[in-house]
């Protein structure tokens, strides 16, 4: 078997897995969870979104979240940014590194930010020259790679052609997005396959949210693939405003334990980990979506 021997975590769950939450979250619970994260061991976070307020209300704090969490040197602290206005948001809330993100799907591109997939891409231009002169990295998302809520099957060669147009234009990774978490591990490796064609693998990363039980034989799938960077959210938090039913990603507590079975190094501690989602489940009033946090917590 010819696995990476380290796997970078990208921490979603204050913004993928909270974005989508109705009830109000206040700040200071956003702020703990993502200092707790950091403590953990998590060397990447992503913090929030600079998003229209109207379209997804509950991140509209995120620049007071960024103002009150403890910045750990050695972490990056990130935040989704749609277009200019968001970058400049960002700027102005000291985010060192923001994400783009795109679809695979012309209805999910409507849905999800109003425009067709090209207009899209279009919108992030400006944001990337604004992006290199301050000196900050992008990051670069494809929604819709394994199956679209509106269109259902999607292309590979559609995937590849979106990753490829966000690559070209100065994406440093582009997070391959399972929204709404039908994919398989046969179908993943084929994506894969494609999209790796134009791509090189450690410039990609996997996003599975878990909706179908599927994430882990994905994430596993994409490690035979040479992918060693995955998005996860912790205690399985989250869905997505845009596509009805998909629940949240898959829980970083189960993909650390997956890893830690193949003797895969991420720097992140368990223990920590389950004690940072159990205390957001607390306070959100939530069971925990972790299987291995609830069969730990349990013993
Ligand atoms: P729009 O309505 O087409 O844009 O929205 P607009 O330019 O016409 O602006 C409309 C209003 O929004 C204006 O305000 C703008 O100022 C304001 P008004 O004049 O009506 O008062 N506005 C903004 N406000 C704050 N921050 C901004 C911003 N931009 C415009 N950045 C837009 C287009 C993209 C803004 C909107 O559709 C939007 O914000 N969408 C966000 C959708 C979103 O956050 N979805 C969830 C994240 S993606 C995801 O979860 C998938 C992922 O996890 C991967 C996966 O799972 O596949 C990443
Ligand atoms: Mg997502």
């Amino acid at each position: 078997m010819n696995l990476p021997k380290s796997v970078r975590l990208v921490e979603v769950g204050p913004r993928d897995g909270l974005q989508n939450e109705k009830q109000p979250i206040s700040v200071a619970d956003k702020v703990r969870l993502v200092d707790d994260l950091t403590a953990a061991g998590l060397s990447y976070v992503e913090v929030g979104s600079f998003v229209s307020p109207k379209w997804v209300p509950q991140m509209a704090g995120s620049a007071e979240v960024f103002a009150g969490i403890q910045r750990k040197p050695g972490v990056t602290y990130a935040a989704l940014t749609p277009n200019l206005k968001g970058f400049e948001a960002a700027l102005e809330a000291k985010v060192e590194e923001v994400a783009v993100f795109a679809a695979a799907s012309e209805a999910f591109s409507q849905k999800n930010i109003n425009c067709s997939i090209g207009e899209s891409l279009q919108r992030f231009v400006p944001l990337m020259e604004a992006a290199k002169a301050a000196n900050v990295r992008v990051r670069g998302y494809v929604s819709c790679v394994l199956g679209c809520p509106y269109d259902g099957d999607i292309a590979p060669e559609q995937v590849a052609r979106v990753a490829r147009e966000l690559y070209a234009m100065g994406c440093y990774e582009v997070s391959l997005g399972d929204t709404i978490g039908t994919g398989t591990a046969g179908k993943t490796r084929s994506m894969l396959e494609v999209v790796g064609r134009d791509i090189p693998r450690d410039k990609l990363a996997g996003h599975f949210h878990d909706t179908y039980g599927q994430a882990l034989p994905n994430i596993y799938a994409s490690l035979l693939e040479g992918i060693s960077v995955f998005d996860s959210s912790v205690a399985g938090l989250g869905g997505c405003p845009y596509a009805k039913g998909a629940t949240g990603n898959v829980a970083s507590e189960d993909v650390l334990y997956l890893l830690q079975g193949l003797g895969i190094e991420t720097g992140v501690d368990m223990d920590k980990l389950i004690a940072a989602g159990q205390r957001i489940c607390d306070a959100l009033g939530k069971a925990n979506g972790s299987r291995v946090a609830r069969a730990r917590l349990s013993r």
